[in-house]
């Protein structure tokens, strides 16, 4: 009894979510948390998938945990989208007592009982309804402030080099009344900003069991969520170009507090590699849907993800992702190389062909052309006065602040006697390309 455990998490804000899933049903069955590996009886590994590196360091960690049971008696658990995967080969690891992936946490306390008690334990049983809809996640590392809410589970696209579908299982939508109960209790709680996420938030789509008159979609959702309190933000990730609805920009446009940012993962400018990887829309309709937010939210920031080196990308497929990048001016962008997973469609159909070097090349070349885009794109904010959600203290100085713009971008200003929590308007003295600076106007 009064065992403790600590959770450590790799991959999305998800998995950061369902380390908070997995905390709330611990605690219900007598676990109390710690910070400390060399003090837990349990220590816990929640991890990703998604690109061999983030498997690396898990694989990485697996062995200090190793070393630390070779100390004392320690049981270690690796939960999420790797013990999905792996599954029982996961149990050949030495430092390794139990498996369970994204489906299976409420059977943690029986597992971690069994294993003290018994032997290895393994549940990787993916479920067509789990949405964990009834458990209040315990908040960790958290500032008071910005809190996640996973309004889906799962998700039903096959882009080809995506590993997601096999290790999350099907698309499932959590049911809005569950949904809105958890926004309330943060709000209660003293939080200004609930981010609301999915794989595919615009696939969301709830039918009431009792009367199937009684839909729900995404833009109704962001609406009552954003209806709940006029002083509480709203963010969403993330939207599939293929399925973000005009209905879902024009809700935007209605509410304030409903944030005006957008992550819009393009992976590639290629009409080619666009039909390879599965994407559903061409090079464009994405622009298409870039003109449409232009036009509908002229202040909207804009977000995406990119691939480079997939599967026979030429060099003329990449200059199309530069081009697409200098067309779009995104205000920044999560960069990958491709990496193969295995299991995927392309990793069974399509030859990883583009060497290393190329891939790196390439991803390099994005990323300083991003970075550029990304200081143009902050130098344009100089002057301007914005709203800002302070989320705590600066990391470099004490004396600043950070927060954000609803535009999701980096804000620090001398504090001046405010603090998380507070809604201040900055006015924007200078930037890089990852953060602006600034001061508190009082009015
Ligand atoms: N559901 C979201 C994001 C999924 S994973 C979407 O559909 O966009 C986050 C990002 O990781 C993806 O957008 C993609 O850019 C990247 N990614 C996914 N699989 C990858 C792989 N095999 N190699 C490199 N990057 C990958
Ligand atoms: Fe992966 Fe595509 Fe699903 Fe995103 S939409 S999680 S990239 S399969
Ligand atoms: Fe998220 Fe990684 Fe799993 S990105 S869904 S933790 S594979």
């Amino acid at each position: 009894m009064g065992m403790k455990v600590f959770i450590e998490t790799y991959g999305c804000q998800m998995n950061v979510n369902d380390s908070e899933v997995v905390l709330s049903i611990l605690q219900d069955a007598g676990y109390t948390r710690c910070m400390d590996i060399s003090e837990a009886d349990l220590i816990l590994v929640n991890t990703c998938s998604v690109r061999d590196n983030a498997e690396q360091r898990v694989l990485g960690r697996l062995d200090v945990f190793r070393l630390e049971k070779k100390k004392r008696p320690v049981l270690v658990g690796v939960l999420g989208c790797m013990a999905e995967r792996l599954k029982e080969k996961l149990l050949e690891n030495e430092a390794v007592d139990i498996v369970a992936g994204p489906d299976s946490y409420r059977e943690l306390p029986r597992l971690v009982s069994a294993a003290r008690l018994e032997s290895k334990q393994i549940d990787t049983l993916l479920s067509h309804e789990e949405t964990y809809g009834d458990i209040a996640p315990v908040r960790m590392d958290s500032n008071g402030v910005s809190a996640f809410i996973s309004i889906m589970r799962g998700c039903n696209n096959v882009c080809s080099y995506c590993i997601v579908p096999f290790v999350r299982g099907a698309e499932r939508s959590r049911d809005p009344e569950s949904i809105l109960r958890e926004a309330k209790s943060l709000i209660e709680n003293g939080y200004k900003e609930i981010n609301l996420l999915g794989q595919n938030v615009d696939s969301y789509r709830w039918k009431n069991p009792e009367n199937h008159a009684d839909r729900v979609d995404f833009a109704r959702l962001l609406e009552m969520v954003a209806l709940l309190d006029p002083t509480v933000r709203v963010r969403f990730a993330t939207s599939h170009p293929k399925d973000m609805s005009d209905g879902v920009l024009y809700t935007m446009a209605m509410y304030d507090n409903i944030c005006k940012h957008i992550h819009l993962p393009v992976q590639s400018g290629s009409d080619v590699m666009l039909k390879k990887m599965n994407r559903k829309y061409t090079r464009e309709s994405y622009l298409e849907r870039i003109s449409k937010i232009r036009e509908i939210l002229p202040e909207c920031s804009i977000t995406t993800d990119v691939i480079a080196g997939f599967c026979g990308e030429t060099e003329e497929d990449h200059r199309q992702t530069i081009s697409l990048f200098n067309e779009v001016n995104f205000d920044s962008a999560f960069m990958f190389q491709y990496s193969e997973r295995p299991g995927t469609k392309a990793a069974r159909q399509f030859a990883d062909d583009v060497p290393l070097e190329v891939k790196t090349e390439r991803l390099e070349e994005i990323i300083t052309l991003q970075n550029e885009i990304s200081l143009d794109r902050n130098i344009l904010c100089v002057g301007n006065v914005y709203e800002v959600l302070i989320e705590g203290p600066s990391k470099r100085s004490p004396l600043d602040l950070m927060g954000r713009t609803s535009g999701n971008k980096t804000c620090i200003f001398p504090a001046r006697g405010h603090k998380a929590g507070e809604y201040v308007n900055v006015r924007i003295l200078s930037c890089s390309s990852a953060t602006l600076k600034g001061e508190i106007v009082e009015d």
